[in-house]
């Protein structure tokens, strides 16, 4: 089938992947891998800019990482999956692009002064305000032409395309596409405390979690907040628990909702019940993320296929970088 372009996208993994990476990311990284030739990415450089004082997990949570992308339907030979920090040319053209960036593009970033603002790890350093020019390098280092993110990630892309011109303009050689970001349409999937679901509230469900914590973690969510006593009719639309209904069951999501309005039932059964049906839906899931982490050398065997694949275009980028910038480069 002809590709539409390619896309290049990446998570920053500080600790185990859950429902909200799922529901907002995977899934549809899933389905664009017929439409695009694909490159997904475990960002632990970026990572590694905010947990550098303990990052004695960084290890394993990339490997886990790439468990649980396979797992939900990632696949190894259609899709490039690769770890940044096994293609060094990521922090070569880092290196290149921080010096055509200006400051001031870095200290007006909005996600840069929000995560000032709100980080609980120490991020007053030199490569955090950098951030996005190393996310540039990821995306433009494959010549991606889409990067499939969030609404939060758009001032980086925006970024990113400025890079690219200021590029294009020192040096006249038209080198990179200017990557457009793919903004579809995913559910917006709350934590169980109705926060933003992420690691730092500890209101997650991961997808390693096992039946009982999954029992647990759901019977723990908050409900309507006005639905009391069992005999008040509730309000499905405010309901978080009832938002995990329309994701995880559509097919059941109607009656709940009549059940629910109607005061048929409690808050306490329709949790049980949501719980049944989010172990059922992870089952399969955990089970091949299991077999894929005990089958030894498996994951390390995928990602030195996706280093290089990845390796052979970044490798050939960075030699059209340093033409176009005059530099020596040895024989
Ligand atoms: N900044 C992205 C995030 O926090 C992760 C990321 C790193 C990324 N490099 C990227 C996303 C390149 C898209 C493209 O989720």
């Amino acid at each position: 089938m002809e590709k539409k372009g390619r896309i290049l996208s990446g998570i920053r993994v500080t600790g185990p992947l859950h429902l909200g990476h799922l529901v907002g990311a995977f899934q549809n990284w899933v389905r664009l891998q017929d439409e695009y030739e694909c490159f997904y990415m475990v960002a632990d450089y970026h990572g590694y800019m905010s947990e550098y004082a303990d990052s004695s997990d960084m290890a394993r949570y990339s490997k886990e990482c790439v468990a649980d992308w396979v797992a939900v339907g990632l696949d190894p030979d259609r899709s490039t999956l690769f770890v940044q920090s096994h293609v060094p040319e990521h922090a070569e053209l880092h290196l290149m692009l921080s010096a055509i960036t200006p400051l001031g593009w870095l200290e007006r970033c909005p996600t840069y002064k929000e995560a000032l603002e709100q980080s609980q790890k120490d991020i007053r350093n030199y490569a955090f305000l950098g951030y996005p020019v190393l996310q540039a390098a990821d995306i433009i280092l494959y010549k991606a032409t889409a990067v499939p993110v969030g609404e939060d990630q758009l001032p980086h892309l925006e970024l990113t395309r400025e890079i690219v011109r200021r590029f294009h303009s020192l040096y006249g050689v038209e080198v990179f596409p200017e990557p457009q970001a793919l903004l579809s349409e995913v559910p917006r999937l709350l934590g169980l405390d109705r926060r933003k679901m992420s690691k730092s509230y500890g209101n997650y469900i991961a997808l390693s979690d096992d039946p009982d914590t999954i029992r647990s973690k759901v019977m723990s969510m908050i409900t309507d907040p006005q639905r009391i006593r069992k005999t008040d009719p509730g309000r499905p639309d405010y309901c978080n628990v009832h938002a995990y209904y329309r994701v995880f069951a559509p097919d059941v999501a109607a009656e709940v909702d009549k059940g629910c309005r109607a005061a048929a039932f409690g808050c306490t059964d329709c949790k049980a019940r949501l719980g049944e049906i989010l172990v059922g839906y992870l089952e399969p899931i955990r089970e091949k993320r299991e077999a894929l982490l005990a089958d030894e050398g498996k994951v390390e065997a995928i990602l030195r296929q996706g280093m290089e694949k990845a390796r052979a275009v970044a490798s050939s980028t960075m030699a059209e970088v340093w033409e176009a910038t005059h530099f020596l480069r040895p024989e």
